[in-house]
């Protein structure tokens, strides 16, 4: 079984990162042959500063080793380095409806945010950002694709375009399928709504101690005193996110005091942060670490690279062929 995702470099990676893809890419590396990659180009799409995207790259690449990606077990390269990508990304847009394109959630979200739907305001490579996507997966044989629920329209996309390309062209690419894992699907952010850089509204893995204990305490629940019993305690967006952080009958245990009374949403923010601290205290270790041997860090990607671009090498050539460019 081949597994294969990617993750943007643009921003400090966050628990709805972490939850929703990072954790369970890490657990499939024992279940498969893994490939990961930092989408540096696509992060081109939305960031327009050279030397943040090359910090950001070298960030996640820090983050993503610190929380346990292995890379004895998991090719992991920077997605820029693998340049077959762009070419395979070609063919498939030859294979791609607008109307496809223009149905994507993440495209159709961007241009409601804009006045009158200012399509100049748009680049292309916004709108192509699913072919992309789509040539990231086939280029690989993936078999899995191991996302947060947001991405689960980009992977219909990514199919699409390979049983088109498949048809016209005869059999060539391995039709991947998502693995959303469904108790994480959404991670909360300190607003309640979904956690996401562009809400303004994440807790960093690797942030400062105090800024995450602020954002932790101003987290605004409901006007309920102390005393009073909370019946809807598992709806509580605090109580979700102790879950992902806390032992499951540690977990239990502040739902049930949440639900009893006596027990306050100050107490539970000041829980949560303890718990969050505390689940990510051996990867902030191992992150110092390797941020200490950065030539360490740059080999991993740099034989990743090499790795994938072997892979790469072939299936690029298998859809060259059946594309009649050999
Ligand atoms: P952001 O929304 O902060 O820009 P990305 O879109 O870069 O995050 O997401 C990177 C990966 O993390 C994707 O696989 C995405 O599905 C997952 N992810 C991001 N936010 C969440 C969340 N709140 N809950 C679950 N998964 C998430
Ligand atoms: N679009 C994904 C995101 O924003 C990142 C990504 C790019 C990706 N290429 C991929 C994820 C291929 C999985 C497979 O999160």
């Amino acid at each position: 079984m081949r597994i294969l995702s990617g993750i943007q470099p643009s921003g400090a990676l966050h628990l709805g990162n972490y939850f929703g893809m990072m954790r369970p890419a890490i657990e499939l590396q024992e279940q498969g042959e893994a490939f990961y990659f930092i989408a540096n180009y696509h992060s081109m799409t939305s960031l327009f500063d050279a030397a943040e995207r090359r910090r950001n790259s070298l960030d996640v690449a820090l983050d993503f080793l610190a929380c346990g990606l292995d890379p004895e077990k998991s090719v992991f390269w920077k997605q820029s380095d693998v340049p077959e990508v762009a070419e395979l990304t070609w063919l498939l847009s030859t294979m791609t409806p607008m109307g496809l394109l223009r149905r994507c959630h993440s495209f159709k979200d961007k241009m409601d945010k804009l006045a009158d739907g200012d399509e100049e305001k748009v680049n292309h490579g916004l709108f192509a950002y699913p072919v992309l996507m789509a040539a990231d997966i086939l280029l690989f044989d993936s078999n899995v694709v191991p996302v947060g629920r947001d991405q689960k329209q980009h992977l219909e996309v990514t199919r699409d375009i390979a049983i088109k390309f498949n048809n016209t062209y005869g059999d060539t690419f391995v039709l991947p399928e998502p693995r959303i894992q469904e108790s994480v699907a959404v991670v909360p952010g300190t607003d309640g709504q979904k956690m996401s850089k562009s809400y303004g509204n994440t807790i960093e893995i690797f942030g400062e101690e105090k800024a995450i204990k602020k954002k932790i305490m101003s987290m605004v629940m409901d006007s309920r005193g102390v005393d009073e019993p909370k019946p809807d305690a598992d709806q509580n967006f605090g109580i979700q996110l102790v879950r992902l952080v806390a032992p499951a009958d540690v977990a239990r245990e502040v739902e049930e005091k949440l639900r009893a009374g006596g027990y306050g949403y100050g107490s539970l923010k000041k829980d949560l942060f303890g718990f969050c601290w505390e689940y990510f205290a051996d990867a902030r270790e191992k992150r110092a670490e390797l941020a200490a041997n950065l030539d360490y860090v740059e080999g991993v990607l740099k034989r990743g690279a090499e790795r994938a671009r072997e892979v790469a090498a072939d299936v690029l050539a298998r859809a060259k062929k059946a594309a009649g460019l050999d």
